[in-house]
């Protein structure tokens, strides 16, 4: 069994019943990174776990310091002694290293867990950023645009988001770009 089975699992444990939503989203995320197997070969298992485990720290079982990447990974890290390149992906998803540093966890974050390679971190953004709350497809510019009217303007995560629109908006043309070029090269 591949790790991304065994996340599923994981992460339906966390949140299925606690947090509907949030389990909504995770699968239309994890539906999204299956989508980027054709470009991501053999790491396309890790990253599909990643998307299934992302927001596991909002699981109210798992909140610490309230920063929801930092509280996960190390969920995963200490108590579920998962891969290191997982507790990384969590840890980093979505340029968080901006709301850490609007948390004062940059030190923290950035310690404790190293970044992964760029094209799985800009992979988990992508998919992550398009899609929607409930698990639907969605552009990048509706996701940042619903962060921020789910939020208000003055929230911390609202702040954070407009931080990190340049990382977010770099991550999903990145990952288009691939695509783009994996379709011309095999004509589909
Ligand atoms: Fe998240």
């Amino acid at each position: 069994m591949g790790q991304a089975e065994w996340a599923r699992e994981l992460a339906r444990t966390i949140l299925e019943e606690p947090l509907p939503r949030r389990w909504a989203h995770s699968q239309g995320v994890a539906a999204k990174a299956e989508s980027l197997a054709p470009i991501l070969g053999e790491e396309a298992d890790l990253l599909i776990a990643s998307a299934w485990l992302h927001d596991i720290g909002y699981a109210p079982d798992l909140i610490d310091t309230g920063f929801h990447p930092l509280d996960g990974a190390r969920y995963l890290r200490d108590v579920i002694k998962a891969d290191d390149r997982l507790c990384r992906l969590v840890a980093h998803h979505t340029c968080a290293v901006n709301e850490a540093r609007n948390r004062d966890l940059f030190d923290a974050l950035t310690s404790e867990f190293d970044q992964e390679r760029p094209e799985l971190v800009e992979a988990l953004t992508y998919c992550d950023m398009t899609t929607s709350p409930d698990g639907v497809p969605l552009d990048v510019t509706e996701r940042l645009a619903e962060i921020h009217s789910r939020y208000g303007p003055e929230h911390l995560v609202s702040r954070s988001i407009t931080a990190s629109t340049p990382c977010i908006l770099a991550a999903v043309g990145a990952v288009e770009t691939a695509l783009r070029a994996r379709q011309n090269y095999t004509g589909r």
